[in-house]
């Protein structure tokens, strides 16, 4: 089971999964710009409501953010709610919407620890209060080559960097996310190492685009993609972007994460820390270089930092990308 990861979709893997795009669906993908979205919330009775199995949490004033991707076409909802990783829920890209349904995200607690001055436990309604939230319109580029483009919401991850005061000593953010062997019966045939561990440099962690997330596509985010709460790095491979968060570690050192630590199918480790898309460097096993948009058949050019250059690239000055992928 060691292979999880594949390179691309063909045609024919995409294809019938259009055939069950509801209505709302169908009227987003005619429409789907950012600013449909927004007009869709502005009339909640059009569109019935999707089967998330998650939780409601009540999204208030949420506000378009500065940091939203201008000019792309949005994901239709249900290709982002219906094609997923999350391994704990089973290795097939339409397990996590069929496994999930009845994870229970409610009560939901998340730990801050480490080298921190405050450390505490927050609660949902503790994180509703932290800081306005955004709606954010992010690429989100998966290591196999597929991407979306998702209206996220949430804040940066930097208010809680605030809210926790890291000492001096703390150069690296640990995640660690939810793992339940009775809900999650799965996850012991995942091949990987759960529960899911992911990081950033303190200074990435800091970065305005680093997301915690709580919803998408205007409501509370669908159990299969990570209720009640993750987080979102956009310039990153979908991998860094930890889903259904307990665990937020300030720590010295380059944590251990859950990709770091698994071997492909020869042994050899084939996912490095950074993780920074880079349509220069390949797979061991694939390219890089193009992407296919999910709900689209034409491969398009991968971006440098899925586009975000301009807001990170300043992030890896120096350092050779080749070495640390
Ligand atoms: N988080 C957890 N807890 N478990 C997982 O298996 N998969 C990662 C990431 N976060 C994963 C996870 C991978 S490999 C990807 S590509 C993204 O979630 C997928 O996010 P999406 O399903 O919302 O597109």
């Amino acid at each position: 089971m060691a292979d999880k990861f594949k390179p691309d979709l063909t045609y024919s893997d995409v294809t019938p999964k259009t055939l069950y795009m509801g209505r709302r669906n169908f009227l987003l993908g005619l429409a789907a710009t950012g600013a449909a979205v927004t007009a869709y919330k502005r009339l909640p009775g059009l569109f019935a409501p999707r089967a998330t199995g998650s939780v409601p949490v009540p999204l208030n004033g949420v506000v378009q953010s500065k940091y939203t991707t201008t000019g792309e076409k949005v994901t239709p909802e249900n290709w982002v709610t219906s094609y997923n990783n999350y391994y704990e829920f089973g290795v097939e890209k339409d397990d996590p919407s069929k496994n999930a349904k009845n994870f229970v995200t409610s009560p939901w607690t998340v730990s801050i620890e480490g080298e921190v001055a405050k450390p505490q436990k927050l609660s949902m309604d503790d994180i509703l209060k932290v800081a306005p939230l955004e709606e954010r319109v992010y690429r989100h580029r998966c290591v196999e080559a597929w991407s979306i483009v998702v209206p996220w919401i949430g804040y940066s991850f930097s208010n809680i960097v605030k809210l926790a005061e890291p000492t001096p000593k703390a150069k690296y953010v640990a995640f660690e996310t939810y793992y339940d062997r009775k809900q999650m019966p799965l996850g012991s045939e995942a091949g990987i190492q759960l529960p899911y561990r992911e990081g950033l440099r303190l200074d990435e962690a800091m970065n305005p685009l680093t997301l915690l997330c709580v919803g998408m596509y205007g409501e509370t985010l669908p159990n299969q993609d990570g209720a009640p709460v993750r987080i979102v790095v956009p310039w990153k491979y979908g991998f860094k972007s930890a889903k259904s968060l307990v665990k937020i570690r300030f720590v010295k050192s380059e944590p251990e994460t859950t990709w770091d630590m698994f071997t492909g199918v020869n042994g050899t480790p084939e996912y490095g820390f950074y993780a920074n898309v880079n349509p220069n460097v390949d797979h061991p096993r694939w390219s890089q270089a193009k992407e296919r948009r999910l709900g689209e058949f034409l491969k398009r050019p991968t971006l440098m930092f899925n586009g975000y250059g301009d807001l990170v690239a300043s992030l890896y000055a120096g350092m050779d990308l080749r070495k640390n992928f």
